[in-house]
């Protein structure tokens, strides 16, 4: 058994819930009309309301109890100060040295890192600049009208999310298309709609050798030098972010093209780096930083106050009193926003790929569970899709619904409606109803969700909003005692589709899988030039 589960504030947890479980989230209210005062909290622009879960004050004063016994604040000291918490690529992770408004240093392995990341931002602005007053050209001379970034996991969820949620800033004659599938159809959807004179893209990858980026930027490549630009107008309309200059280089772009980043910002976490290039192209740097500086806000909201009044906190332990104590795994997100609505996706790499892990940092297999199973669509789409099941089906799960007070348009009854149903669900999932003798007709209700508001979404409120989920990952994480940093598990797939590349590609090759991926492979190598008659 692991000391998490042995532990006092784990054992009193579960006892707890016990008592709890009797009782129901309305009940909780009948008690006190006006808990939501007491489960409710702002912090940098983002206010949450929690109290409609399952929880009384001694619930949070155990989970706070259980954070301490776990070394929370240790840990988040031990991350600010840029050791090297990501113990198995024995590195940083200082994805808050990339927002960091204070000017005191930052150090990794003897040096400041906090002038570099200046640097980058200056390059970024001057580079931006260019682009958005026509400074900068394609090799005929025309301004840029188009944008296509190319990269995947966390070099384009978080661009494409921000700029998603941010398009109201949006530069009014450059447009924004990201590629990241190698599937043929991503790339070529997007090359359908632009022209080669005027289209810059932007190759990000980390590591410069993520295979589907990689494929795509080829195939970018030939597609501009196929369409008659000379070779030497890839230097005009590429550009690369990535920690591996070697790499750029290897593919033909030049390093004076290229914006660095680092190995302790992780692709999750890396959007305030050279990675949210596109994000500044669309909005510019102003307002770049502004998101940068909504990040940094919550940084100091989540260093200074205290556990039981710190918004990623208290959101991570209501998700660990969810998900350890109440058995609850999935956990959706439901942004009544359009703008947000690539915000599950993002959410998705950034939770599940930090805390999808199963051993603990001591190497030992874990007795317990650990990251939930994200996903989400924006309200009120997901009350004609799937609301029903979270109303009346056999499973609960916990919700975190996201509503901005203020739209950016102005249809005043659109976005009445829309917050209304917004918190209309919360009520009825909370509540439910019981219709007498129509059991089909009845909704148990206590069924458990966060709301959380912002006033206005702009850089700086979204800023604080996904930093908001980045502490509250790492809280989580730090609980569980795992690596919420590193991402060994998609290693075993990548080296199984190199070999069956190469399978697939040869016209005799030897299939040395199971009988199912044999046979799979062969109907493949079988069907894919067969005449198949166009249906409709
Ligand atoms: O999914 C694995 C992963 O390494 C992610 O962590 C990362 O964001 C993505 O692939 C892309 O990596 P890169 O930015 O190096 O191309």
């Amino acid at each position: 058994m692991s000391s998490l589960t042995q532990s006092p504030a784990w054992r009193a947890l579960a006892e707890h819930h016990k008592c709890l479980a009797q009782t129901s989230i309305a009940d909780l209210f009948a008690r006190d009309p006006q808990r939501f005062e007491q489960f409710s909290l702002e912090a940098a622009g983002i206010y949450a309301d929690y109290s409609k879960n399952l929880i009384t004050p001694v619930t949070l004063d155990l989970l706070v109890a259980l954070a301490r016994e776990a070394g929370v604040e240790e840990k988040r000291r031990a991350m600010f100060a840029g050791e090297r918490i990501n113990i198995t690529e024995k590195r940083p992770v200082l994805h808050v040295a990339l927002r960091e408004r204070s000017g005191a240093p930052i150090v990794v392995d003897g040096e400041d890192v906090v002038p570099h990341v200046q640097a980058v931002l200056a390059q970024m602005r001057r580079f931006t600049d260019a682009v958005r007053t026509g400074v900068w050209r394609g090799y005929t001379g025309r301004p840029i009208t188009d944008v296509v970034n190319i990269g995947i996991g966390g070099s384009d969820l978080g661009p494409r999310m921000v700029c998603e949620a941010l398009k109201p800033y949006a530069h009014e004659q450059l447009t924004l298309h990201f590629v990241s599938n190698v599937d043929g159809a991503d790339i070529t959807q997007v090359l359908k709609t632009v022209d080669l004179e005027t289209t810059l893209f932007v190759i990000s990858s980390k590591t410069f050798t993520t295979r589907e980026t990689l494929i795509n930027a080829r195939t970018a490549r030939a597609w501009l030098i196929s369409g008659g630009a000379p070779e030497s107008a890839v230097a005009q309309h590429f550009v690369a972010v990535s920690t591996n200059a070697e790499a750029v280089t290897a593919f033909g772009i030049d390093t004076a093209n290229m914006f660095g980043f680092w190995d302790w910002v992780g692709g999750r976490y890396s959007l305030w780096s050279a990675i949210g290039l596109p994000i500044a192209l669309q909005v510019g740097m102003d307002a770049f930083e502004s998101l940068l500086a909504g990040a940094y806000a919550m940084d100091q909201h989540f260093l200074q106050a205290p556990l039981t009044r710190n918004l990623p906190v208290l959101l991570a332990l209501i998700g660990i009193w969810h998900i350890n104590f109440c058995g609850l795994t999935s956990h959706l997100i439901a942004p009544y926003d359009r703008y947000l609505h690539r915000l599950p996706a993002y959410l998705q790499q950034l939770d599940m790929e930090s805390n999808g892990k199963s051993i603990a940092l001591t190497g030992e297999r874990v007795d317990y569970a650990t990251g939930p199973v994200i996903w989400g669509e924006p309200g009120t789409n997901g009350q004609h899709a799937f609301f029903q099941l979270l109303h009346q089906g056999s499973s609960v799960i916990p919700a975190d619904v996201i509503a901005c007070m203020q739209p950016h348009h102005a249809l005043d009854v659109h976005h009445e409606i829309l917050l209304a149903n917004c918190f209309a669900q919360t009520e009825a999932l909370m509540k439910g109803s019981h219709v007498p003798d129509e059991p089909h007709r009845s909704f148990d209700g206590n069924r458990p969700t966060n709301t959380i508001c912002v006033d206005r979404l702009a850089p700086a409120s979204l800023g604080a909003l996904i930093a908001l989920y980045e502490h509250k990952v790492f809280v989580q994480g730090a609980v569980w005692n795992i690596n919420s940093f590193d991402q060994w598990g998609v290693e075993l797939g990548k080296r199984l589709a190199v070999q069956i590349e190469q399978e697939i590609g040869a016209a005799e090759a030897p299939l040395t899988h199971d009988s199912s991926t044999n046979n799979l492979i062969s109907r493949f190598k079988a069907r894919r030039r067969q005449q198949i008659e166009p249906s409709l």
